[in-house]
């Protein structure tokens, strides 16, 4: 199981993680991703920018809006699963 991290800290709240949780929720069922990525809501990254940050596996924090949500999923998680 992956585990992506979306954090909720105040900085990336206010910014729409709640919203970007909710589009990569769709985008799991979507593409039936349920048995192999695991969403998790995270305190501040430590990263706090423009945008939500997103912990692709313990990896690499990327940097996630409302508005490039499905790109980002589809080109940054996707094909490193
Ligand atoms: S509040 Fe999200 S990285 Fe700091």
């Amino acid at each position: 199981m992956k585990v992506i991290k979306i954090c909720i800290g105040s900085a990336c709240h206010i910014k729409g993680s709640y919203e970007v949780i909710e589009i990569f929720k769709e985008l799991i069922e979507e593409y039936k991703l349920q048995d192999k990525i695991e969403l998790c809501a995270s305190f501040c990254l430590g990263k706090c920018s423009n945008e939500v940050s997103v912990m692709r596996w313990d990896e690499k924090i990327l940097y996630i809006s409302k508005e490039n949500a499905r790109q980002m999923f589809e080109n940054e998680f996707i094909p490193y699963l």
